[in-house]
């Protein structure tokens, strides 16, 4: 075994773990029930090998960094290749764990977001949540749901967000609907959507009115899983990784560009609730995440 090369990571705060290189190191088993963290794929980077190096390498993390060493008690550390762990990107994906930030953003500028649910809105509410923790420098004005069922409805009333319905049975045609959408949007004065959850097909309409300002969230990684039935499909594929992705909208479904993605493992036993519910839990970290990166990407908050 050769000297250990010292971990380059271009961004401390951002980095914890990396897959990266001929000498891998690989996590043996599964790392943490919850999820291995945010592929955003950014410049490999090698961790240093063998084994017990890693660990004086953790001693040396900063105190942000050192949060996530919690998250990896679960798991076992491993080198060398091991069947029971799929490394998507045959290692050449480095995995980040994006931390939200360690203090709320202190900005002037707060966004105005609005949002459309058609269930539970589970991952509308980590929005208002992340807006009123000060992690996401905005404001949920309004929220749209196309059924008067919606649990998301009885969110924004405990969470004070107004809300309205726009029953989808009650428009003539998919553009009708969406006009209606962009023209409430538009009174609100929001800078971006988010479809948290949307169950319907959207048309030019609404993506012609936000441009780069349409955000879906979506439970797979996506290329892999379009489709309403994501988690199902998942499942029965026979996949040992799957994930969450968060997208700018464009008309073919569940496609456009990626903002953030998470992974999580599928474990032995998993049912579509189960497995569900993690990929909600990393769902409603990447979201918020994924409003601040469209945000930037088109100059509405600033790059820092
Ligand atoms: C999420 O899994 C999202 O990816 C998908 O619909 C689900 C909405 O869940 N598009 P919730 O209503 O936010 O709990």
């Amino acid at each position: 075994m050769g000297a250990a090369q010292p971990l380059q990571i271009p961004d401390k705060s951002q980095a914890a773990v990396a897959m990266a290189g001929p000498s891998q190191l690989l996590f043996r088993g599964h790392l943490n029930p919850e999820g291995y963290g945010f592929p955003l794929i950014r410049k490999p980077f090698q961790l240093p090998a063998p084994v017990d190096q890693v660990s004086e390498f953790l001693e040396g993390l900063s105190e942000e960094s050192l949060v996530l060493e919690d998250r990896w008690q679960d798991g076992e550390m491993g080198h060398g290749q091991d069947s029971t762990f799929s490394d998507p990107s045959g290692g050449e994906l480095a995995v980040q764990w994006p931390l939200p930030p360690a203090q709320p953003i202190t900005t002037e500028r707060r966004l105005r977001l609005g949002v459309m649910a058609s269930g539970s809105g589970s991952n509308f509410e980590a929005l208002v949540q992340a807006c009123q923790t000060g992690h996401l420098s905005a404001e949920v004005e309004l929220l749209i749901v196309n059924n008067p069922n919606a649990g998301a409805l009885e969110r924004a009333k405990r969470l004070g967000i107004p809300s309205l319905v726009l029953d989808h049975r009650l428009y003539g045609s998919r553009q009708e609907l969406d006009q209606a959408l962009v023209a409430r949007f538009k009174a609100a004065q929001v800078d971006l959507v988010v479809m948290a959850g949307w169950m319907r097909i959207v048309t030019d309409t609404l993506i012609q009115a936000y441009p780069e300002r349409l955000i879906n969230i979506h439970p797979s990684l996506l290329p892999s899983f379009r489709g309403a039935k994501a988690i199902r499909q998942a499942l029965e594929a026979g996949v040992t990784l799957t994930g969450c992705t968060a997208h700018l909208v464009e008309l073919e479904v569940d496609s456009g560009q990626v903002l953030v993605q998470a992974a999580v493992p599928v474990l032995t036993g998993d049912s579509e609730e189960s497995l569900s519910e993690r990929i909600h839990r990393q769902e409603h970290r990447i979201l918020p995440l994924s409003v601040q990166i469209a945000a930037k990407r088109i100059g509405l908050l600033d790059q820092g």
